[in-house]
């Protein structure tokens, strides 16, 4: 018997050898193989019933040693297989600390959104109150009330989608300032940006794009009011040497009317691309409130003047980034808009 145990202890060490580079079960294999239920050392205490009663002490002995040194055996190596496993779990989840980070890509503001964006900011720094008003406008508001009656002529310059013969999709923001004076009293100050829509498409027009319109109107406000105004505006939006000019224009809903022209930021006014030579950049129409419009409105024009204006967004947007073709602005691929990242 004695022999046998030796055997035993031999076969455990070269076993357990084996296992060293192995795995956790395969040791959990050869544990049972010797000490579980039916295994060899549990074989062992029962063998010892046909030990002779005098021999049985010392053989007890020998067998509960060989026991616990098998117990310890496979502790031990249950152990050392333990920090193997997780020495290589480690390494394969070792994170590079010095690695560079893998940013998660973030959307920007569209070129039109911003210049909206600078232009509210600029003119709410000046006191004005923003209004947003609908985009499926009635004709009064959009044409009548702004002195544009039914046949007139100046209903051609703005190719209008008719929804049924009384709504329309606006053409122009300017039918907020309608809607403004209807329902507050002078003083007014206010910006109204937003969509509008007119059949026409090619580089520099688009059938959907956005508007901003201005309107103050109080007690002595002149044409000075407004081009000190839009000084401020083209100084902010611009270069602080940018300069205005007014050119007499007609639009039915001022009078006078005028167009205004920025000193190209490009080249100071000596002419370049950008300003097609001339110095000068056209970027809105403005003008005088006229007294219909202010009668239409219930403001008495002998007692109040305004004036307003109107400018597109996007062709903002194209002179101050340099974009020739405005379809570019509607296309949303991700170089161009990329290329507005703060
Ligand atoms: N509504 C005009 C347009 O769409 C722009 C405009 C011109 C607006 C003169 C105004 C203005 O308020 O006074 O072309």
């Amino acid at each position: 018997m004695q022999e046998h145990i030796e055997r035993i202890r031999a076969d455990i060490a070269a076993g357990i050898e084996k296992v060293k580079d192995g795995t956790r079960q395969e040791l959990f294999e050869l544990k049972m193989k010797y000490l579980g239920k039916t295994g060899e050392i549990s074989a062992l205490s029962k063998g010892m019933r046909d030990v002779p009663a005098e021999q049985r002490p010392a053989m007890g002995k020998l067998v509960s040693e060989v026991r616990a040194w098998a117990e310890e055996q496979f502790d031990q190596t249950e152990a050392l297989l333990k920090k193997k496993e997780l020495e290589a779990r480690y390494k394969s989840e070792r994170i590079d600390v010095t690695m560079p980070a893998r940013f998660a890509e973030t959307g920007t503001l569209h070129p039109v959104n911003i210049v909206k964006k600078e232009i509210i900011e600029c003119f709410e720094g000046m006191g004005f109150d923003i209004y947003e008003g609908p985009e499926i406008e009635k004709d009064y508001y959009n044409f009548q009330a702004l002195n544009i009656p039914a046949d007139h002529p100046a209903r051609d310059m703005q190719d209008t989608f008719f929804i049924t013969g009384e709504y329309l999709l606006r053409s122009q923001t300017s039918s907020g300032q309608i809607r403004v004076m209807e329902n507050k009293k002078p003083p007014i100050k206010i910006l109204s940006p937003g969509r509008v829509y007119r059949s026409d498409s090619d580089a520099t027009h688009s059938p959907m794009f956005h508007q901003m319109e201005g309107l103050v109107v109080d007690k002595g406000i002149t044409l000075c009011d407004l081009k000190g105004i839009l000084d401020e505006f083209a100084r902010r939006m611009f270069t602080k040497e940018t300069k205005t000019r007014l050119r007499p224009s007609y639009f039915p809903f001022t009078e006078p009317s005028v167009e205004v022209d920025l000193s190209c930021h490009n080249c100071g006014g000596k002419g370049c691309r950008i300003c097609k030579g001339t110095g000068w950049i056209e970027i809105l129409g403005a003008g005088m409130v006229n007294r219909r419009v202010l009668e239409n409105c219930g403001i008495d024009p002998d007692e109040y003047t305004g004036f307003a204006f109107g400018m597109g967004l996007e062709r903002i947007a194209m002179i101050k980034y340099g974009i020739n073709d405005m379809r570019y602005l509607f296309e949303n691929d991700v170089r161009l808009l990329k290329q507005f990242k703060d």
